[in-house]
């Protein structure tokens, strides 16, 4: 499974990037806004992310238009930032068929705000390049995100799809982590992807007895040192 960073905060996704396992970075309007981003900057800040992260990582920045006009117009100015912009786009009756138009010019779309299993084989079948389920929205309703991410892993990895056979075909992306429980589950669903915001990501390096183990071996090397 890849893991993505879920923000568009630079400073997290390069300390991502240092630990080496970073393959991907999504952003959307919310994650623009956390980091107090402006609309005049947002292509040139999407331009930093794919500069900071190299051309072979893709980085999924989001079209915030209405119409399928609108979106392919959008989805080409900003598949022009970078050769790894990925076209974040809502799954909708507009942005189908903007999905299908970009796909045919060779621009990959993420097909976001995905909550069911039609409307993430409807995206893989006008050619989106990634679908992204979110989980812990799911959740966060009381329902329960990893059985809607096994219909959707499940009826995705039935079929060829079509599109992007040269790069694997349409892959998933489990979105919406609130922490290690939820990158487990995407791993055990076989999900290819998760995209996991920093904070999530540092909890999945720690373990209470990994620390407990530490300080063990901290206070057995103190002796150690002692009687030397
Ligand atoms: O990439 C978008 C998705 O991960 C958003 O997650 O935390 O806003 O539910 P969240």
């Amino acid at each position: 499974m890849k893991f993505f960073i879920d923000t568009a905060d630079l400073d997290e996704i390069r300390e991502a990037e240092s630990w080496g396992i970073l393959s991907g970075v999504t952003t959307n309007p919310s994650l623009y806004a956390k980091i107090g981003g402006k609309l005049a900057d947002f292509e040139g800040h999407m331009a930093k992310i794919c500069e900071l992260v190299g051309p072979d990582v893709p980085v999924s920045a989001e079209s915030t238009a209405e119409t399928t006009e609108d979106m392919i117009a959008e989805g080409r100015r900003l598949a022009a930032i970078a050769p790894n912009i990925v076209v974040k786009l809502p799954i909708c009756e507009e942005s189908l068929p903007a999905t299908h138009q970009l796909a045919q010019e060779g621009i990959r779309v993420n097909m976001t705000l995905i909550f069911s299993a039609t409307q993430a084989m409807l995206a893989a079948r006008a050619g989106a390049r990634y679908v992204s389920p979110f989980v812990g929205r799911f959740d966060d309703l009381g329902d329960t995100g990893v059985e809607h991410l096994m219909e959707i892993t499940t009826c995705i990895k039935n079929y060829d799809w079509g599109w992007w056979a040269d790069e694997g075909g349409c892959e998933i992306i489990s979105a919406s982590i609130r922490g290690p429980q939820h990158v487990v589950q995407a791993g055990l669903m076989g999900a290819d992807i998760v995209t996991v915001p920093f904070g999530a990501l540092k909890k999945c390096v720690h373990h209470v007895m990994t620390d407990r183990g530490l300080e063990l071996f901290a206070a057995d090397w103190e002796k150690v040192k002692a009687g030397a």
